[in-house]
């Protein structure tokens, strides 16, 4: 038997997980990550718990699989992304803590870029909005705030990485510094058109580029692990970040195919195929894992507050003591009874992009209950997916394809029966929930297993892909189209005119 073993380092844990070739689950580990909040929207990881956790995951993974390491044919790594790793090339030490893609201080550095007229050419050369989000600014925050970092970088003593870069410099013991498409898409520094960092972009950013990792299609070679680590040299034949990671493990391949992953938030990935293709809705446009010689696409658009809603009607309202609980609660009333909330909690992402919206629940009356709340704080994670599918959809039309005919799910709330039904019925299209959910981890499992001969081609892993279940609309056009406009009004109200 052939294994794959994929290493899933997420912001909140590290995992790791054993698939058999046929990308079943064989044995997974976990490991919370903990989370450092030194300021109001500043979020810190410790880069040597990152490591810790997922080497103690991935060991703890392939004993619980009772397999010897050679009997893994390749490492997939995946990775939440855009978290900025500096550290000193000599001692392996970093030199501050890991800023999290979550945290907001590089907002002042993205607010004068902005103000320079940098939007256009940033847009174009990377695909993404100036943003706090990306890579990019962080690491010019950390290169102007750690005392002597500018200095060393200059002199090459630096190297910076997202998490991925970061885990094989240590699998390597420090032999390799490189990254993938995926993750270096994820930087606002790197040209997705040509693969290469960007000179102009790093110019800008004052980054020296003597900092950067090199850069690999996400399915190819990119180092053994030292046999000390897990017993034996394997490969590291895969990476992509967890997002476009999850779009490879649900065998979206090809223009058009679109995935949903129902998290604390949601990200929606729709591939757009070698095309790149600039929204007119807001969405961002990434570079896809990338199987072979060519580049790929895909657009992304993310709902900031979705589980996360579950989470505060637990700790918040106090209305359910677990999150499982949600889904009874919901079902003890047939509909939402008018109600409608808007968890614009930290303001409102793609297409609508309000910074300074808020939560709202529209709706009330005297016969409303806690039951038509929860349902609707279930429903608002299906309204704002549904929206951000309507504007990829236009994206699509309007670059002469077709719009998106079918939603493949994953992630922890796609297990919600009632959820995925209502996102159906909004959508009037199939939406999709595959046999193995925990598709980030797959995606890297896969790739690795592309690069390794355990796959041929991506149209194999087509034929592995399975659906468990198919969630058909049932609800007429008319109807979902009226509930779309009830949200809409609800969203405008989010504001203060
Ligand atoms: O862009 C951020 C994303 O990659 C984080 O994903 O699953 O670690 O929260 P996750």
């Amino acid at each position: 038997m052939t294994y794959l073993l994929a290493l899933d380092q997420g912001t909140s844990s590290s995992r790791s997980i054993v698939f058999d070739e046929q990308g079943h689950i064989v044995a997974l580990a976990q490991r919370e990550l903990p989370q450092i909040y030194p300021q109001p929207g500043w979020v810190e990881h410790d880069p040597m718990e990152i490591w810790r956790t997922q080497l103690a995951t991935a060991r703890e993974a392939l004993e619980k699989a009772n397999i010897q390491a050679s009997a893994v044919r390749a490492v997939g790594i995946t990775n939440q992304r855009e978290t900025t790793v500096l550290w000193n090339r000599q001692t392996g030490q970093p030199v501050h803590h890991a800023i999290v893609w979550q945290d907001r201080r590089a907002e002042p550095a993205c607010a004068q870029l902005r103000e320079q007229g940098h939007a256009g050419t940033i847009q174009a050369k990377t695909g993404l909005l100036i943003d706090a989000y990306f890579s990019g600014t962080k690491l010019q925050w950390l290169l102007d705030h750690v005392p002597g970092a500018r200095e060393q970088a200059e002199r090459g003593e630096l190297a910076f990485g997202t998490v991925d870069s970061w885990l094989m410099w240590q699998l390597t013991h420090g032999a390799v510094h490189v990254t993938d498409v995926s993750n270096a898409s994820r930087t606002m520094l790197f040209n997705v058109h040509t693969n290469q960092w960007d000179d102009e972009l790093l110019a800008l950013l004052r980054i020296p580029k003597a900092l950067m990792p090199q850069v690999q299609p996400s399915s190819s070679h990119f180092c053994d692990v030292a046999p000390d680590l897990l017993g034996h040299a394997i490969r590291v034949g895969g990476v992509a970040g967890d997002q476009q990671s999850a779009l490879f493990g649900q065998a979206c391949f090809s223009a058009g195919m679109a995935k949903n992953t129902y998290g604390t938030g949601c990200f929606m990935l729709m591939h757009t195929g070698g095309s790149f293709q600039t929204s007119r809705n807001g969405l961002l446009t990434t570079s896809a894992a990338q199987a072979g010689a060519q580049t790929e696409f895909a657009m992304e658009g993310s709902v900031f507050v979705g589980g996360a809603v579950v989470q505060w009607l637990r700790d918040g309202l106090r209305a359910i003591s677990t999150s499982g609980e949600v889904e009874s609660l919901a079902q003890s009333v047939p509909d939402s009874g008018g109600v409608m909330m808007v968890p614009a909690f930290t303001g409102l992402g793609a297409p609508y992009w309000k910074p300074d919206a808020r939560g709202t629940i529209t709706g009330l009356t005297r016969g409303s209950t806690l039951g038509h709340i929860a349902r609707a704080a279930l429903e608002s994670i299906a309204y704002q997916s549904a929206s951000l599918l309507q504007a990829m959809s236009r994206d699509a039309v309007a670059a002469g394809g077709a719009p998106v005919s079918e939603l493949r799910v994953d992630g922890g709330a796609c297990v919600n029966d009632l959820l995925m039904q209502f996102q159906a019925d909004l959508l009037g299209i199939p939406v999709v929930r595959p046999a193995v959910i925990e598709t980030t981890a797959l995606g890297a499992a896969y790739l690795a297993g592309l690069s390794s001969g355990v796959y041929g081609s991506t149209a194999e892993l087509s034929q592995l892909w399975r659906a468990e279940r198919r969630f058909l609309p049932t609800l007429g056009k008319a109807r979902a189209h009226e509930l779309m406009e009830r949200w809409e009004r609800a969203v405008r109200q989010t504001t203060a005119e």
